[in-house]
């Protein structure tokens, strides 16, 4: 397949929720998408789906916790893209939710490994096929606790925090290159991971992972006139 002629997106964590959604809406837009999870089935079953729709895929079967791992996808995406149009750092787990001093460290550092950490080996990996794109973009999928803490979200709001710090520095140093950053902060959406945090609510109330993925790609294609944005989505 030539690839020159299409945009390339990798979404981390596209197996499930919003990322799943995110890269069907992708590649109905015309955009070949790196589909990324830890789950072989489910990455097949996305695969397939987006073929039936005409679109186009790669699978990049990587957990997460596997740094030299992701080291090795920015050679390959180098390599075979020369390019990455978009990144969106999707991925996340929610660990449980308690009083901090609850949580068992090892889920602490857990959480901090997958909704931080692997975003910081990510970004060093991938930043050389985000700068070459004329338009790259870098888009993050915080939450709203950043802005507004609650209590018992545990190491899941500390990730959050302290992702958005990292986006926010990367930025300041990365100013004068072609890359946008869009950093999201989602009301409810109707997941597995929202479902984890709250099994009892009316889900009626939120929004599903189709609405998100729409409204957040709509987002993404209108003209901005800064480098760096933040949206309630
Ligand atoms: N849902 C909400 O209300 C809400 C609100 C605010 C922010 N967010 C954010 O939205 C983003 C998407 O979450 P979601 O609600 O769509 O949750 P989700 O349905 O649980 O999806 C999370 C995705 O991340 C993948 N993932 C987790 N750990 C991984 C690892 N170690 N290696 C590879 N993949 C891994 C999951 O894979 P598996 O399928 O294998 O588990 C899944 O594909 C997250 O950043 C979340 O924090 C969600």
């Amino acid at each position: 397949m030539n690839y020159s002629n299409k945009k390339i997106a990798l979404i981390s964590g596209s197996t499930s929720g919003l990322g799943k959604e995110l890269s069907i809406h992708l590649s109905k837009n015309g955009y070949h998408v790196l589909i990324h999870g830890r789950n072989e089935n489910k990455l097949n079953y996305l695969y397939d789906k987006i073929k039936e729709i005409n679109g186009s895929s790669t699978i990049i079967n990587l957990d997460l916790n596997d740094y030299n791992g992701i080291n090795k996808l920015g050679h390959e995406v180098f390599k075979n893209y020369k390019k990455l149009d978009l990144l969106v750092m999707n991925a996340a787990i929610l660990g449980t939710l308690s009083p901090l001093c609850h949580q068992e460290p090892k889920e602490f550092e857990a959480v901090l490994n997958t909704n931080l950490i692997a975003n910081f080996r990510l970004l060093r990996s991938l930043e050389l096929s985000l700068k070459e794109s004329k338009n790259g973009k870098l888009c993050v999928i915080s939450s709203k606790l950043t802005k507004h803490p609650k209590p018992f979200w545990g190491a899941y709001s500390v990730s959050k925090a302290a992702l958005e710090q990292m986006i926010f520095s990367w930025h300041l140093e990365n100013k004068k290159t072609n890359v946008k950053v869009y950093i999201f902060r989602p009301k409810p959406i109707n997941t597995k991971l929202r479902k984890a945090a709250m099994p009892g609510e009316n889900e009626k109330k939120n929004q599903t992972p189709t609405d998100a993925a729409e409204k957040l790609f709509s987002i993404l294609n209108k003209t901005m006139p800064n480098n760096i944005f933040t949206f309630d989505l």
